[in-house]
């Protein structure tokens, strides 16, 4: 990445190797990446989220569709996500739009949880006013009670995940004196990539 002139990779492959690194280097959650939506006009709102699956058909998170993202995302499927490692300087910008992944996708990764998460996650009418703290441990305790004895919560429909199909991705590489790198690639009419460096 130190000029114009290098073949084009798939971004894809520079993401693993990348992502890889950060799991090695970063002292916790290297899949937490930040995720911006925007209303429909336009008034955009960003939040942590985790990265739970990647490969060429995109960056996948889980949540619930009825929080505040859930519904702007289901509004305007146009996303960004954005990793920071700070242990490797590196900034990795996402941009595309946002589908809903299979009930297949959602049913394992629900179930491939700790019991306690479903129970978590199913309790949680997520980014609505809650009157106290107690509402929602009561909820938790009732819910806990109800399936302790399989193990597993049923899976709210509206509990699910989204995938985010990048149109365009960037690396940015801190380097010193502030002479940063950045290259960007953009998907091309074909579904390859194309990439050029930017100024920093
Ligand atoms: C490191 C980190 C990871 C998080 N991961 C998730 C996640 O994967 N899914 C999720 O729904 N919320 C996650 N959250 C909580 C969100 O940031 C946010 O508070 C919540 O989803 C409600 O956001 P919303 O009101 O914009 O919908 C995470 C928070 C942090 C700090």
């Amino acid at each position: 990445m130190t000029d114009n002139a290098i073949p084009v990779i798939d971004p894809f492959v520079l993401f693993d190797a990348w992502f890889a690194e950060a799991c090695d280097s970063e002292p916790n959650d290297p899949n937490a990446m930040a995720l911006a939506t925007a209303t429909p006009d336009a008034a955009p709102s960003v939040r942590m989220v985790l990265l739970k699956g990647h490969d060429e058909r995109g960056f996948v998170f889980y949540t619930n569709a009825q929080s505040r993202k859930g519904s702007e995302v289901l509004a305007n499927p146009q996303a960004a996500l954005l990793f920071h490692w700070k242990s490797l300087r590196r900034q990795v910008r996402i941009e595309g739009p946002l589908a809903e992944v299979t009930p297949e996708e959602a049913d394992a990764y629900f179930h491939s949880r700790p019991f306690v998460s479903q129970v978590g996650s199913a309790a949680s009418d997520q980014s609505r006013p809650l009157d106290s703290r107690q509402t929602y441990t009561d909820r938790v305790d009732a819910l806990r009670a109800e399936y302790e004895a399989t193990g597993e919560v049923p899976r709210p429909a509206h509990w699910t995940g989204f995938r985010l199909d990048p149109a365009a991705i960037e690396f940015w590489t801190d380097r010193p004196n502030r002479l940063h790198e950045r290259r960007r690639f953009t998907r091309d009419v074909e579904g390859g990539w194309t990439s050029t460096l930017l100024y920093p």
